[in-house]
């Protein structure tokens, strides 16, 4: 990779100097679904695919940026004296917001950059390629200017970049998957306290596949705000009688008891996921750690009835995709994965006639939804780090 990275950049940029190379995976979620902005345990991967650059240092405050992704925007050019956002950068936003975040803490960067990017992670399939330039580009950031800042600020500072520069008031988690990921391991974080723990996938004989929809998440950022919306006011609700900081404190009884605080069937439907999604989270970490992959299965099963009649953020597309898995026997678990409203599916499938298994579910799914659907089986990998 690093080899190509080299000579695409020259090829761009027709200039030598000394290049670094930077490296941020995306990342898949097994289980613990819209429950991060919810103070709750969420149970992501990182993957073996992600976003690249090869970066050399200018010698004035100019950046200019070039993906082999995107050919057709060219070289965007930007200025260290200039980060104010514009519609235009496209995915250049991601990493302006990135340096932009950084600035406001005080870390400015005396010289601006040239960077060749390229990324592998499959395009539009809710797998986070968005935080994965934010990290590739902090990592790189903070390298390249000797700033040290540590993992957990990093993660955040991406965090923020996406929250208040891009405007998706995401929760934590992506970043945190990426930031942290570790090769054949799952994190549980906890993202209240952010204290995290390894899992490590003992998945043998299993592989996790990807099925992508192909439905474009049209909705998806406006539909993500508003669940958000009714979570809080929920919490508010209950608020007015019980000490509670965050949905995810509550366990299931502590919840039913305190639920007729909650006005509204569907504000009582969103936060009864938030609750049981939580506990299905845990569950399904320590039946991991067991080498119980059935009853991790069936906790992921449940995790998407519970978003599918609860949360309301599958849609047909996603439910087509998921029950066309489960009628197999050979799939362990089956759920929607990221935001939802489109997107991809996770899954955990038997390696013994995987593309039979394969080739079943996308029929079935094409015949019920008109969409050629695609899939992706998946290689767990580290997090945002520097290639030497
Ligand atoms: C998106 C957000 C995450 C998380 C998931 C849903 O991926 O970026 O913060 O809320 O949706 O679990």
């Amino acid at each position: 990779m690093i080899d190509h990275l080299k000579q695409e950049f020259d090829k761009i940029f027709h200039e030598s100097g000394e290049l670094r190379y930077f490296f941020a995976p995306g990342r898949v979620n097994l289980i613990g679904e819209h429950i991060d902005y919810n103070g709750g345990y969420v149970f992501p991967t990182a993957l073996d695919v992600g976003t690249y650059l090869a970066v050399r240092k200018r010698s004035d405050r100019k950046l200019r940026f070039y993906s082999e992704n995107f050919p057709q925007m060219g070289i965007v050019e930007g200025d260290l004296d200039d980060l104010a956002y514009s519609q235009a950068d496209d995915w250049v936003s991601y990493a302006k917001g990135v340096l932009y975040m950084f600035m406001e803490e005080g870390m400015t960067g005396d010289k601006g950059f040239d960077v060749y990017v390229f990324g592998n992670i499959p395009n539009g399939a809710g797998l986070s390629s968005s935080a994965s330039i934010e990290l590739a580009f902090a990592v790189m950031w903070d390298a390249v200017n000797g700033f040290s800042m540590d993992r957990v600020t990093m993660v955040k500072l991406c965090q923020r970049a996406e929250n208040e520069y891009i405007g998706v008031n995401c929760g934590i988690m992506d970043q945190f998957a990426i930031g942290f990921g570790k090769k054949e391991h799952a994190v549980l974080l906890d993202c209240d306290t952010l204290d995290y723990e390894y899992a490590r996938l003992k998945l043998d004989g299993y592989k996790i596949l990807i099925a992508n929809t192909n439905k474009r998440r049209g909705l998806a950022d406006s539909k993500y705000n508003e669940r958000r919306q009714e979570c809080e006011t929920a919490l508010s609700e209950l608020q007015e009688k019980e000490v509670v900081s965050h949905l995810c404190e509550l366990d299931e009884a502590a919840f039913n008891e305190a639920s007729h605080l909650i006005k509204g069937a569907d504000r009582l439907k969103r936060a009864r996921h938030a609750v049981t999604e939580n506990e299905r989270t845990k569950k399904a970490f320590r039946a991991l750690e067991d080498g119980d992959l059935p009853a991790f299965g069936q906790l992921m099963n449940d995790s998407h009835v519970s978003l599918r009649d609860d949360y309301e953020v599958t849609g047909k597309e996603l439910d087509a995709m998921v029950e066309a898995a489960w009628q197999e026997e050979t799939v362990i678990g089956a759920r929607m994965t990221g935001a939802g409203f489109g997107g991809c599916t996770v899954n955990i499938v038997k390696e013994d006639g995987l593309d039979e298994t394969v080739k079943r579910i996308s029929q079935r799914y094409t015949d019920q939804t008109g969409i050629e659907p695609k899939f992706y089986v998946v290689t767990t990998g580290d997090g945002a780090k520097e290639l030497t």
